[in-house]
């Protein structure tokens, strides 16, 4: 998932001037050394380790703070002495092997920005070291990925995670330092997005709108689903996607009920309403958008019924979004503007919503689609500028084998809120004018 991004233009432009290493990382070493400021600030009285995956790819907290994809590298950022170590290895073929810059072989300081580099071997001597001098050790304590399965729940395993067995070392090795979780200091920065993070999140979202335009307008009975599957996954990569957020996820008929559903092994034929969620990773930034459209290109009226209630409900959130409110003052606002627009929410339409009385928070999204920091969007706290979220309303109706589900990718603004996957045809006459002209675009198709 977290792969290296070589500029190719940024090296080429470095060459020509300074600074000479533009372009190894992702963004500049500058929005590193803001990201690990943040962190150190929070940590005066220790230093905190951080360990990169063991393999590629890059795991989300050490992309995050450094942007370094070199397997088993690790980071210290000292909160005590107010700078940042930084151990890997540097051999120039390995790096070459693996794909990765040979600049952070030739000069780790200049490529990465962090002050101090070790080689690799050097960590254990370096952390003892530190360890002599210091009364607290921070790490993560939770594996990072928010809905990560440990082998700890495993009644046939029981292993600590990996996170865990640190801790467990770190305690019998300094008995005399304090081990403490910064797990959740950590996720709290990284719930707030900074100017760069969006910048790229914003491509990401341009992108994956533009790939759902496409798959709408090529939709149409008689199509396998991977054909849509993968025609947006062409769309993102043809736009400069290396992956997709996650694996498209295609509900239809009898699969509604499933909400992952990624199979994409149905034929489907006139009267199936699709539920096409999906989303792109561009440089290792995700978003998260689904569409409902019936694949004839033409609602039928329960099928009408039921989007437009989803949409209404999406559309009212998206205007309530910003700093302050809570999910839960949402879905009651919502209720309010929608009966004031006259519509009978005891249908079934409303009251199967999933999310409508959360105000449709269900998850952080940025580095990974379900982010960093689990569920504390829908347990009634306040939005804060910088929060990236989906915005996800949706409900199934398996009986009618049908399902509808309306998501956007969502950034708290200063005043409100910005839709990150903007400019979707969600009304259904835009939908069907939309699809009418995929049709009429390729008239010898069904
Ligand atoms: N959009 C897919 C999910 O959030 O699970
Ligand atoms: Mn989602």
């Amino acid at each position: 998932m977290k792969k290296v991004c070589i500029c190719f233009l940024g090296l080429l432009l470095a060459s020509l001037a300074a600074p000479a290493f533009a372009g190894v990382l992702p963004f500049d070493t500058s929005e590193y050394a803001a990201r690990r400021a943040r962190l150190m600030a929070q940590i005066p009285d220790g230093v905190a380790v951080i360990w990169g995956s063991v393999t590629g790819p890059q795991n989300n907290e050490f992309t995050y703070f450094c942007g370094v994809q070199v397997p088993r590298a690790i980071l210290i950022i000292d909160g005590i002495r107010k700078e940042n170590l930084l151990f890997y290895t540097t051999n120039e073929n390995y790096l070459k092997g693996e794909g990765l810059g040979v600049e952070l072989a030739r000069d780790p300081k200049a490529a990465t920005g962090v002050e101090r580099y070790y080689p690799v071997e050097q960590f254990s001597a370096v952390l003892s070291r530190l360890a002599a001098q210091t009364r607290v050790i921070y790490t993560p304590f939770k594996a990072e990925a928010a809905f990560a399965e440990s082998v700890s729940f495993n009644e046939w395993d029981g292993r600590p995670t990996r996170e865990l067995q640190f801790v467990k070392l770190l305690k019998e090795r300094f008995p005399q330092v304090e081990v403490r979780d910064c797990s959740e200091t950590i996720w709290e920065i990284r719930r707030i997005k900074t100017p760069a993070e969006i910048e790229v999140l914003r491509k990401a979202g341009r992108i994956g709108v533009q790939a759902m335009i496409e798959v709408m307008k090529a939709g149409r009975p008689g199509q396998y689903e991977y054909e849509l599957s993968s025609l947006f996954e062409y769309v993102c990569k043809r736009e400069g996607c290396r992956n997709l957020a996650f694996d498209v996820i295609i509900s239809s008929a009898e699969n509604h009920p499933y909400l992952h559903y990624a199979q994409h092994n149905r034929k489907l034929v006139d009267g199936d309403f699709l539920v096409f969620d999906a989303g792109p990773e561009f440089q290792d930034y995700d978003v998260d958008i689904t569409i409902s459209f019936p694949i004839n290109g033409k609602f039928s009226p329960r099928q009408r019924e039921i989007y437009e209630a989803c949409n209404e409900v999406s559309k009212a959130c998206l205007s309530l979004y910003k700093p302050g409110i809570s999910g839960y003052e949402i879905g009651e606002k919502v209720k309010e503007m929608l009966k004031e627009k006259g519509y009978d929410l005891t249908k079934d339409a409303f009251t199967r919503l999933r999310f409508f009385k959360e105000g449709g928070l269900t998850h952080h999204v940025g580095l990974a689609t379900h982010d960093a920091g689990g569920a504390d969007l829908v347990y009634g706290a306040p939005l804060k500028p910088g929060q990236v979220f989906a915005s996800d309303v949706f409900a199934v109706f398996a009986g009618e084998n049908l399902g509808v589900r309306v998501e956007n990718t969502i950034l708290v603004t200063e005043t409100g809120c910005e839709n990150l996957t903007p400019g979707i045809p969600r009304e259904i006459s835009e939908i069907e004018a939309l699809m009418k002209t995929g049709r009429a675009a390729q008239p010898g198709k069904k």
